[in-house]
């Protein structure tokens, strides 16, 4: 029985993977870990990690690897449900109790499943041993594939075996076998007939390995009927909830750092087949952020490689612009943009996998790139199109979740978008500092720029409004009450302005009492440079850049006093200090 994530989730908040393991392992500080010696395995140098920022543990002589529910399950051996009572007993939270509901669901489920584990059995002999499936296995073999993959994916063909259904029947009711989508009513024969009739199956499955779909595709080029098919969306199929081979793919992402991501079934084996495994496809639809944020808990660095015609292009650019909503500072998401007409399986058939991996590291290109990109490619000179052309940017920027990547996105863009106004530019960089280019040249600007943390560069933006606005901030002077900054350096150059100004009264840069380089810092760096200086008139936007901007400072030190109270949390374990934590969490989100 599934429980609910809100549930599971609860447990983990309040249970450290440190504090579960430390109950059976003693473990020691190592930087940002815990070490300790392997409860699997007799040792005597500790291989055994546990990271309680990405909530797992990883035994390096074992790769054994999970969760604090996985932990107990393996110690203990326990199973699932009783490691979550076990758990949520220990995080002193109640017993879940599952509704009349739940206990349905769950029955129709366990019936789904077995249907098609059935159905996937039955067909998967009739490829092998039925004579009436020779053209398949034909087909099949002119594609390349061998009987290692047929079994690794566990292919079938479906011939008209119009028993079947009633042998279905024997062990299952016909309620049951119609909500499964298999087979619809032909009127004219009375009789239930497969939908994947004369069709090679690929079965989906679901995270765990669970088969809850079908693609099928026909065998012979038949004008008259779809190429590929799927199941119908069902109570347990929901195709943009779902991705192809994920179950398999997601296993490997121990030891690779990225994942592929393409369009079809046969793309997916192909690659398979050449040793590129961690291979997944949406299944025919549009890519959606669901599936992003799946293969997120999974993939740091998610490549799209669809297929090399137009069609395979205008679903890469709908997919970019339906997911950069999902980009997080540390994930990445490219595209591999295939030679005309090959799609990752001819590819990879033609080419190998060494010179795929190659070609693909060369040439992929982070989501944001992708769409500038096509977009400046789409503009001309007039300037009704430039202005789209900003406008779409700014408004796909504007999507993203996270604060921290849309400004930097928004900034990426704006940088593009301000060398198409050369001569405007040039107006507004006047009214500060002299030369800052002549730093720019520098070698340690360069490694300055690499240096920088993120809330120096916040910091920066924060300091920079301040110099090109003073009167605007000092009519709204309540907006820098109680604004923290962490880098000395900063604090010092915000204390001095506030005093030379008198609270910002008559700003003169010239005279603050600072080292120069500490305001020539700030006017390179602050990445709202060019959005400030290209809306210098435009105080109300004005005001709002410079909020979003104390609230991502303010973000940042709910973030550094959450991750204090956390390691509190882990020694204490006091409701309070949980509380506390569940407290500034609110805030984070409000903000
Ligand atoms: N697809 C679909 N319906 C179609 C065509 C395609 O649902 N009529 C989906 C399938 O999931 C398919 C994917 O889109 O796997 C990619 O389509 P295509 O590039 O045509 O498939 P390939 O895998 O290249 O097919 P094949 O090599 O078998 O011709
Ligand atoms: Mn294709």
């Amino acid at each position: 029985m599934k429980y609910p994530k809100e549930y599971l989730d609860e447990i983990k908040t309040r249970l450290k993977v440190s504090t579960v393991v430390s109950k059976t392992v003693k473990l020691k500080k190592r930087g940002k870990e815990f070490v300790g010696l392997s409860p699997f395995k007799t040792e005597k140098t500790p291989s055994f990690t546990v990271n309680d920022e990405k909530e797992f543990y990883h035994c390096f002589s074992t790769s054994e690897h999970g969760n604090i529910f996985d932990f107990v399950m393996k110690t203990q051996n326990l199973r699932f449900g009783e490691a979550v009572k076990m758990l949520s007993n220990l995080a002193g939270m109640q017993p879940y109790t599952f509704s009349k509901q739940d206990l349905e669901r769950e029955n129709k489920w366990k019936i789904y499943k077995s249907i098609y584990q059935n159905f996937s059995e039955f067909y998967k002999n009739e490829l092998f041993k039925n004579e009436k499936s020779v053209k398949a296995k034909n087909y099949l073999k002119e594609r390349g594939l061998s009987g290692i993959e047929v079994k690794n994916f566990n292919l079938g063909f479906v011939t008209e075996d119009l028993d079947y259904y009633e042998k279905l029947k024997k062990d299952f009711d016909e309620e049951s076998i119609k909500d499964t989508g298999l087979f619809y009513f032909d009127e004219k024969r009375k009789k239930y007939i497969s939908r994947f009739r004369n069709r090679i199956i690929f079965p989906i499955n679901d995270i765990s390995g669970n088969i809850i779909g079908f693609g099928g595709r026909i065998i012979d080029d038949n004008k008259n009927l779809a190429k590929y098919i799927n199941s119908p969306e069902t109570p347990f199929f929901k195709k943009g909830s779902n991705l192809y081979n994920l179950d398999k793919a997601r296993k490997l992402s121990n030891k690779l750092e990225d994942v592929y991501l393409v369009e079809g079934y046969m793309d997916v084996i192909g690659l398979s087949k050449n040793g590129i495994e961690n291979t997944v496809a949406n299944l025919g639809t549009a890519l959606t952020s669901k599936q992003i944020q799946i293969l997120n808990q999974f993939y740091n660095h998610i490549i799209i490689c669809f297929d090399g015609d137009q069609s395979g292009y205008k679903a890469a650019l709908r997919a970019a612009e339906n997911i950069i909503s999902e980009l997080k500072p540390d994930k990445k998401i490219s595209f591999f943009l295939l030679e005309k007409n090959l799609d990752p399986d001819n590819y990879v058939n033609k080419f190998g996998k060494d010179k795929f991996l190659e070609i693909s590291d060369q040439k992929s290109k982070p989501i944001h790139k992708f769409i500038f990109e096509h977009y400046i490619s789409h503009t001309t000179e007039s300037p009704s199109s430039k202005a789209i052309f900003e406008k779409k940017l700014r408004e796909i920027a504007s999507n993203i979740k996270d604060s921290f990547v849309k400004k930097y996105t928004l900034e990426y863009f704006l940088e593009k978008v301000s060398e198409l106004t050369p001569n405007i530019n040039s107006k507004f960089s006047k009214n500060y500092i002299k030369s800052p280019k002549s730093l720019a040249k520098t070698k340690s600007y360069y490694n300055e720029t690499k240096s920088l943390k993120s809330f120096e560069i916040k910091e920066f933006s924060f300091l920079y409004t301040l110099l090109a606005k003073p009167k605007l901030i000092r009519e709204n002077l309540h907006l820098i009450d109680n604004v923290k900054l962490y880098s000395d350096e900063n604090k010092q150059l915000f204390a001095e302005i506030l005093n030379q100004s008198e609270n910002l009264l008559n700003l003169d840069v010239k005279k603050l009492n600072v080292d120069k380089n500490l305001v020539n810092r700030v006017m390179n760096y602050a990445s709202v440079k060019h959005i400030i200086s290209k809306n210098l008139n435009d105080d109300q936007k004005i005001l709002e850049i410079f909020t979003e901007i104390i609230q991502d400072l303010k973000n940042y030190e709910l973030e550094q006093r959450i991750s204090e109270l956390e390691s509190k949390f882990s020694k204490d374990m006091s409701e309070n200090t949980f509380n506390e934590i569940k407290e500034l969490k609110k805030q984070q989100k409000i903000n």
